[in-house]
């Protein structure tokens, strides 16, 4: 029992009134409270009436209060794809990550798709003889993501396919846009290319175009050049608050941007880090521009801008675990320092916490694999 011999409360309290501020006006006086109303979170009996320890207590209670669930499609596996055939390549920076060719992403992309992931996203991984100033590889029918993405679509016309649209593959500098003679990024002549690279991937086939690159204006272009196209069911998946971070430089080494890129850095036209209403305004254009889904990029450093996306917009929202983050934790796991299959679940959960409805993580296959083992 909880009360002394004399009917006083063994755990004495603070009064109330220092604990919660004095009291409410009685409910019948109260506008009409919503879920969202926070004096909600006062309804339940004071200590001990409450514990919430009691539902912590056993799996099987746990599992069933349980308010965010992580299974196998809310996720999609990102791949880097190379030329050739029944070849493999290691990213040292991303261990466990392979660059494939097509014949080995076609492999791969089934087994995920087995497991019960719905999509996949490719990065090709062009020869630096292939980059041109005008990036016209971005549209060549022929090229290696149009011939990977009808691979794909003939080997599992199921699996989503989803396509980033950028020019850093195709550009000797290493940056999403075509630039100027002083160095600068251009917006309008950069979303004309964008939109000749997004028609391509949809002739060839794919379900979902991602562009990627921030430009202004661009999913707007997409989305008419695509309606023009009879390609009215194409997707936008919009990175719409993608940030200039330092946690892509896994993915430069992967793609063989790194190099190119030297120390130039993408904050003309990428988010600046420092900004959240700034994100809010550029997912805003995005869906009235056309985007059917918006993305949020990094993840874990930015689930703030994912809860404040999902709120204000309440649509489609996914995030990108991005290279550096997966390098992070296969690194600790590595050293023993971290559980990497606790920590790798705990992290897809605050994904679903934030907001999200999938997320792109190089995590995904093993993430599949562990929900279908147990
Ligand atoms: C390029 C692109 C990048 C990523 C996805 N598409 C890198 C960049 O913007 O420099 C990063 C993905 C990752 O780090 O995993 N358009």
């Amino acid at each position: 029992m909880w009360l002394n011999a004399d009917g006083s409360v063994r755990c004495p309290r603070p009064a109330r009134d220092a604990v919660r501020g004095p009291a409410r006006p009685p409910l019948t006086h109260r506008r009409t409270t919503t879920v969202t109303d926070h004096a909600l979170y006062g309804v339940r009996a004071p200590f001990p009436g409450s514990r919430p320890r009691r539902l912590r207590r056993d799996g099987f209670s746990r599992a069933l209060v349980a308010e965010h669930r992580v299974d196998a499609s809310m996720l999609i596996q990102p791949y880097f794809v190379i030329e050739g055939e029944n070849r493999t390549e290691p990213v040292e920076s991303m261990p466990a990550v392979e660059r494939l060719s097509v014949d080995r992403l076609v492999a791969a992309a089934g087994e995920v798709h087995a497991l019960g992931v719905p999509a996949v996203v490719l990065f090709p991984v062009t020869d630096d003889a292939a980059k041109t100033d005008d990036c016209a590889g971005a549209w060549d029918p022929e090229g290696l993501a149009q011939r990977a993405i009808r691979a794909l679509k003939r080997a599992h016309p199921t699996l989503g396919v989803i396509t980033d649209v950028a020019l850093d593959p195709y550009s000797p500098h290493g940056q999403d846009g075509l630039m100027d003679d002083s160095g600068y990024i251009v917006n309008d002549e950069t979303v004309d290319a964008l939109v000749r690279q997004a028609l391509s991937h949809a002739e060839a086939g794919a379900d979902v175009v991602a562009p990627s690159d921030m430009m202004d204006g661009r999913v707007g272009a997409i989305r008419e050049a695509l309606e023009a196209g009879e390609h009215t069911h194409v997707r936008i998946l919009s990175y719409a608050a993608k940030y200039a971070s330092s946690f892509y430089g896994p993915f430069r080494d992967a793609v063989g941007a790194a190099a190119a890129l030297g120390k130039a850095d993408k904050k003309s036209y990428q988010l600046d880090p420092a900004n959240g209403d700034e994100a809010m305004h550029e997912i805003a254009a995005d869906l009235q521009e056309g985007a059917d889904m918006i993305m949020v990029k990094p993840g874990l450093p930015y689930l703030d801008i994912v809860r404040r996306a999902k709120e204000a917009f309440r649509v489609p929202t996914f995030a990108y675990h991005v290279s550096g983050e997966y390098a992070m934790l296969k690194a600790a796991a590595a050293h023993g320092w971290i559980d990497e299959r606790a920590v790798v679940m705990e992290t897809m959960t605050a994904f679903r916490r934030a907001g999200c409805d999938a997320v792109l993580t190089y995590c995904a296959h093993d993430v599949a694999r562990w929900l279908r083992d147990g």
